[in-house]
């Protein structure tokens, strides 16, 4: 192979792999809001629904919305720890099992569609 084809496979891979990532937000933006929007808001400083406010999640404490009043079950069990995506993609699994009690009600078997939430969620800052 050329040099020159070389490089513009290469340049054609990333390219495509740019296009697929950017598909990915967009999926993502839809799950989050045909499976989370009816009950968080995400944009930044928006108001708690009937969960928190999600924006900035990777990175946030979990149980640190001051205008929101979480569960005993859930803020004895998760106030100190941290939200990474491995965390949240044990919530998403199924919120029940991580916190047994938690007033949220939500699993999602799909891997797939889990890291869609997940990267979408992520790009939020
Ligand atoms: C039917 C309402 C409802 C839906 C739908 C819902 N949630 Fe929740 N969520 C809640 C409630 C209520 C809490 C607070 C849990 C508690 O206090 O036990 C919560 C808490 C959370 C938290 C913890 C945030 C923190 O500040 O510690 C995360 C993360 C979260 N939800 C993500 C999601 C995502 C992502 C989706 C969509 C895939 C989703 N939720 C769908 C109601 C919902």
């Amino acid at each position: 192979m050329t040099r020159l084809l070389q490089r513009s496979l290469f340049l054609a891979a990333i390219a495509l792999s740019g296009m697929a990532q950017a598909d990915d937000l967009a999926m993502g933006q839809k799950l989050v809001s045909n499976h989370c929007a009816g009950c968080h808001t995400f944009e930044k400083d928006g108001p708690p629904g009937q969960g928190p406010n999600l924006f900035g999640l990777i990175g946030r404490k979990a149980a640190s919305q001051t205008n929101f009043t979480y569960s005993s079950a859930y803020s004895n069990k998760m106030a100190g720890n941290v939200w990474d995506e491995a965390r949240l993609d044990a919530w998403l699994t199924d919120a029940q099992t991580l916190v047994p009690g938690s007033a949220m009600v939500y699993s999602q078997d799909d891997p797939a569609k889990r890291q869609k939430i997940i990267q979408y969620i992520k790009s939020l800052h």
